[in-house]
């Protein structure tokens, strides 16, 4: 792969954004024995190189009641070397859809030889490991993990730990382009390469988002993710005193930590998750409020933002649901003790004009779970020993 270097960055106390790298080239030929030609805009990231960092990667990939034939294509987009994770919150009930994406799975991991871990985020067993492991945030009142796909990541996250991974990636089961899959994975790698701390995050911003309105139209920004960057830009310009537009991916789905990170970071539920993720490095790390990880501090914690060449087609969910991402993830910044009156208020009228909110109303303050350190592992791994078997789709090597 060949991609843009780190060009620009905003540094904000010890965190580290870089501003969007683009793909030049999905494949950028053998290594070759010859000194690599100087040109310090752009670097080379060998195969070999990509592959060691998928080895030790995580692929996750949520999901609830996708299309099955969109959720075929993306784990045959995921590479070979990584460890595909799927956490399910779909129904079991007249039609078990659950039932159908581990046949699928299993089905391809028998054929390719590869290793994936299945498991419904409704299993009591996953709960019951949760609440005796001394995690029981996101547990409900009906003894299971509650709904909602930040609930289903941070499983995985452990599930991650178990397996000692060293780095998760998202990517969601909704997605037309098994290419794209295959190319998020790349750039999660080709960014981790990169970095010069173990805190690092590789977000993606897509190339374009096609809409299909009279035609094909390839859209370069969703609506939702025009406002968060605004929203989450003004956060970070009020307390500089410098105007940016450096982050451009507020609402990135498709995102990766390397575990160091994602174990200390707190999450909020739901659609909240991903400009929260962005929003704690900066109230933990950006040395304006009390900092509680002093080795992290120490190293910084780095933000890769890759803009992919391949355009992002998925399924369209309608303006309720727009509207239902928005609003939780504008509640993450405007609740934030970084936010200050001119943001709150940026926020606010956003949010009317979107008819989200009535006027005197403000966005709901999201539900924060502790950062995944606070879990016993071991305790969970125990309790969840015996059932990993059922979880496991293994194909034979
Ligand atoms: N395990 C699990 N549990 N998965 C879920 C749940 C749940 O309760 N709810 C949704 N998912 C899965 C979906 O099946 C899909 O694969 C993925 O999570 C993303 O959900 P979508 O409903 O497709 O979200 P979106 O396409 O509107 O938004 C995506 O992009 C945004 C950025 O533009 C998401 O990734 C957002 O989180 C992101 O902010
Ligand atoms: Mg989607």
């Amino acid at each position: 792969m060949r991609i843009e270097r780190p060009r620009y960055t905003e540094r904000f106390g010890s965190v580290r954004i870089n501003d969007v790298q683009k793909v030049l080239e999905l494949d950028s030929g053998r290594a070759k024995e010859l000194p690599p030609r100087k040109n310090i805009a752009v670097q080379k990231i060998e195969d070999d190189v990509i592959k060691d960092f998928e080895e030790k990667m995580a692929i996750v990939i949520p999901t609830k009641d996708e299309k099955l034939k969109l959720f075929e294509g993306v784990i045959r987009g995921v590479p070979h070397e990584c460890l595909i994770i799927v956490v399910s919150n779909s129904q079991r009930k007249s039609v078990d859809r659950f039932r159908m994406e581990q046949d699928a799975l299993n089905q391809f991991c028998h054929f390719t030889g590869r290793q994936a871990l299945i498991f419904h985020q409704k299993d009591p067993i996953l709960a019951k490991a949760l609440t005796e492991a001394g995690y029981a945030d996101f547990v409900g009142e009906d003894e299971r993990v509650r709904d909602g796909k930040a609930e289903g990541m941070v499983l995985a996250t452990f599930i991650a730990m178990m397996a000692n991974k060293k780095y998760v990636g998202f990517i969601d089961a909704d997605n037309y382009f098994p290419g794209s899959v295959w190319e998020y994975a790349k750039c999660y790698a080709a960014g981790f390469s990169m970095a010069k701390s173990p805190y690092a995050m590789v977000r993606i911003l897509w190339h374009y988002k096609p809409k299909i309105s009279a035609g094909m139209y390839f859209k370069k920004w969703g609506r939702v993710s025009e406002i968060t960057n605004k929203c989450i830009n003004s956060l970070v310009s009020t307390k500089t005193r410098f105007e940016t537009q450096c982050i451009k991916t507020g609402n990135a789905g498709e995102h990766a930590m390397s575990l160091e990170l994602a174990e200390i970071l707190p999450y909020a539920s739901g659609y909240a998750v991903e400009p929260q993720e962005l929003v704690s490095i900066l109230e933990e790390f950006g040395g304006v409020l009390p900092i509680t990880h002093q080795t992290a501090a120490k190293h910084g914690v780095e933000v890769f933002q890759i803009e992919t060449i391949n355009p992002h087609l998925h399924e369209e969910k309608g303006l309720e649901h727009l509207i239902g991402m928005l609003l939780p993830g504008l509640g993450a910044i405007y609740h934030s003790p970084l936010c200050e009156a001119e943001t709150k208020q940026l926020i606010l009228g956003e949010l009317l004009r979107q008819d989200a909110i009535k006027p005197g109303e403000e966005p709901p303050k999201p539900h924060i779970s502790a950062p995944p350190k606070k879990i016993d592992l071991h305790k969970f791994t125990n309790v969840l020993g015996e059932h990993m078997d059922s979880y496991s789709a293994l194909g034979e090597k």
